[in-house]
């Protein structure tokens, strides 16, 4: 299987993953041989791309994190809580939400050896349920390398979930504005984390520490963040973790005012601002995680040679083993001496 860009889709390609929406509609399914039709309408969904499976990438295999049925039913719960809270239907919701927090701690320790290597095919305007089932889950696997215990896991899981619940509170048309916002919008929307920590602590019953990672999710390590100008050991370490997953999920997606970044460039942005921005330790964890060239994707080699990566390797993110599109045999940029003098140069997106 391996990513393709939405401007190289063909009819006739095979889907390599179904794609859903925001309801966990199946919209195609996985082995859906696509018509032009069916091309035009993954454009228009806005889909930066697709993973197609075809002979040449068989052997690329990509192992999530999460089940897609796990992932899939996040979202909806997300969009659950949302629609309901942003309608005053205060129903209890932490049961359905604790149990598929459970199931994704377990399938975060379960697959303890997968990096998280997923581009979101999401779409642009369930991006609120896509974006805080991700933060979720990518919160979820840099908790477990930070080594927490379970029960806190289970926490942050939780926390990525309702992180920006109080945005329901903020007028949509300032949370999707493609442009710079006037200063009373500005202080509108930095008001999110107090007006969700205030609505989920006066509804619901979480724990203290999931209602703290939610108020303190835009605190900067240096003390320069919001709402209250936290700074280092006094923002809560699930709020650490969770800052560094949410500016990496909403980085590599795309947005009214941006285009996506690629994983790498996101990276290499959070690692520039550790001990600013980000805590020191949850920037070292995420920068061992996180695949920056993720599998299935295409590079280019500093030779001009180009690869589908097909494996990472942890701690060296840098140095995937790669798939050789004009020779079509393996490369190991880590350990093969015939590849030490090379570097990737672009990644093809
Ligand atoms: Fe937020």
């Amino acid at each position: 299987m391996r990513y393709f860009p939405i401007n190289q889709i063909k009819a006739g390609m095979i889907l390599g993953q179904e794609l859903h929406d925001a309801s966990g509609k199946m919209l195609l399914a996985q082995y859906t041989k696509l018509t032009a039709e069916n091309v035009s309408y993954i454009a228009f969904l806005g889909v930066p791309g697709v993973y197609i499976d075809d002979q040449f990438s068989k052997e690329v295999e990509i192992r999530e994190v999460v089940r897609p049925e796990v992932r899939r039913s996040a979202v909806q719960i997300v969009q659950d809580i949302f629609l309901k809270a942003a309608g005053g239907e205060l129903t209890p919701q932490e049961k359905a939400i604790q149990e598929n927090v459970e199931e994704i701690v377990n399938n975060v320790l379960e697959n303890d050896d997968v990096m998280y290597n997923l581009i979101e095919v999401k779409t642009y305007d369930d991006y609120t349920y896509f974006h805080s089932a991700n933060v979720a889950i990518l919160a979820g696997v840099l908790g477990a390398k930070s080594k927490l215990p379970q029960k806190d896991l289970g926490s942050l899981v939780t926390a990525g979930f309702l992180h920006d619940i109080g945005k329901i509170f903020v007028n949509p048309d300032i949370i999707n504005a493609p442009r710079q916002l006037t200063e009373e919008e500005r202080i509108a929307m930095m008001d999110h984390p107090r007006r969700g920590y205030e609505f989920l602590s006066g509804n619901y019953n979480f724990p203290e520490e999931v209602l703290l990672a939610v108020y303190e999710h835009h605190e900067w390590h240096d003390g320069t963040g919001y709402p209250r100008r936290l700074k280092g050991n006094q923002i809560s370490p699930l709020a650490r973790i969770l800052k560094v997953a949410d500016v990496y999920d909403a980085m590599t997606s795309r947005r009214p005012y941006h285009e996506p970044y690629l994983p790498s460039e996101v990276v290499e942005y959070i690692m520039g601002r550790s001990g600013m921005e980000f805590d020191p330790e949850s920037v070292r964890v995420m920068a061992n995680e996180l695949s920056v060239y993720p599998v299935g994707c295409e590079v280019e080699l500093s030779d001009g040679r180009h690869g589908i990566v097909a494996e990472n390797h942890r701690g060296f993110v840098l140095r995937p083993t790669l798939k050789l599109l004009d020779s079509g045999k393996m490369l190991d940029l880590l350990n093969d001496h015939s590849a030490l003098n090379l570097t990737i140069t672009k990644l093809m997106m």
